[in-house]
């Protein structure tokens, strides 16, 4: 049997992280440059039903029965053969590889679980939809992130602009132009899970004020989604800018996310916002065509541990 291989790209959260936990909308766009990867290669020498896991950069090299019931690998495996209506897969050796920053905001867990589903059962020979492999990729996100919204898992799995409300059907986004975004990481690890929890204890403490925030987050999705649709993307500047005070407002941003933005900003960025959970991780800022490598190094000499550029396109993002 031939290897398999497959994969799922990283993820830019564009508008509406956070308030999409509390079922208010989010657009998200895929980030092709960067992937998570697996290769499934038949093992005929093992021992029958034996899956050994081999991810190099975490330094885990396992078989599926040593790992705990709960740990997200199992859970993906898990889910591909309850949803195959299968006991075992074949032996196999399952390579995990990533180039998706991890704990930085780019979707890096759901799109190593949207790879693993779908090399899983492609290797058995039962490609699953990629509505599939998004359900599935969303069962290891709920272990990893307690409460997750499912935005992460969509957007990888369908590897097209989403514009996502928590409980209902995906819609997908058809951009009427291109736009350029710089990316910037400031090398601050933080937890989804911990970032979430967080809000969820201050929201629990005052509802009302935290609803109303959301609410203005669910404006600025929709005003964007507007704009996404029918052109004029510079407009896009002012909405990030007016998320991202939001988003300061709920407690989620930090020094070095505000400082990677107004240093964008004052490098001549037409707006800038934290992308993700926040607390560190990653910064997206809307440049003018042609200067992306000019602000990008700018966000270098501000701290940034990590940036890149990207083109957002009608066909995806690279
Ligand atoms: O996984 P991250 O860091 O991109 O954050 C996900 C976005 C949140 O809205 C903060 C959480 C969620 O589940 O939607």
């Amino acid at each position: 049997m031939p290897a398999i291989a497959s994969s799922a790209p990283g993820k830019i959260i564009l508008f509406g992280e956070h308030a999409v936990v509390y079922h208010r909308p989010a657009i998200a766009v895929p980030l092709t440059g960067v992937k998570a990867k697996v290769t499934a290669l038949a093992d005929p020498l093992a021992p029958a039903g034996q899956v050994k896991i081999d991810a190099p950069d975490i330094h885990l090299q396992t078989t599926l029965e040593k790992l705990p019931e709960d740990d997200p690998i199992a859970i993906v495996i898990r889910g591909v053969l309850e949803t195959l209506g299968i006991r075992s897969l074949p032996a196999v050796t399952l390579r995990i590889t990533s180039s998706i920053p991890a704990s930085a905001g780019l979707g890096s867990s759901a799109a190593v679980a949207a790879a693993l589903a779908r090399a899983a059962s492609t290797f058995v020979g039962h490609p699953l939809s990629d509505e599939q492999v998004s359900q599935i990729a969303f069962l290891a996100e709920q272990r990893l992130h307690g409460n997750p919204s499912g935005i992460d898992n969509s957007v990888v799995a369908h590897a097209r602009p989403v514009y996502f409300i928590r409980g209902r059907a995906i819609e997908f986004l058809h951009l009427a132009e291109p736009f350029s975004l710089v990316i910037a990481d400031t090398g601050v690890p933080s937890s989804t899970m911990d970032m979430v929890g967080a809000l969820r204890e201050r929201w629990q403490a005052d509802p009302e004020r935290h609803e109303a925030w959301f609410d203005r987050i669910a404006e600025i999705v929709d005003r964007a989604r507007g704009i996404l649709e029918n052109g004029g993307c510079a407009e896009l500047g002012p909405l990030m800018g007016a998320n991202h005070d939001l988003l300061r407002t709920l407690g989620v941003s930090c020094a070095e996310l505000d400082l990677l933005v107004e240093q964008a900003l004052r490098a001549g960025a037409l707006g800038a916002k934290l992308s993700g959970a926040g607390g560190g991780g990653n910064m997206i800022a809307l440049v003018p065509a042609g200067d992306e490598e000019r602000i990008a190094a700018r966000l270098h000499e501000s701290g940034a541990v990590w940036t890149r550029s990207t083109v957002v396109s009608p066909q995806g993002v690279k």
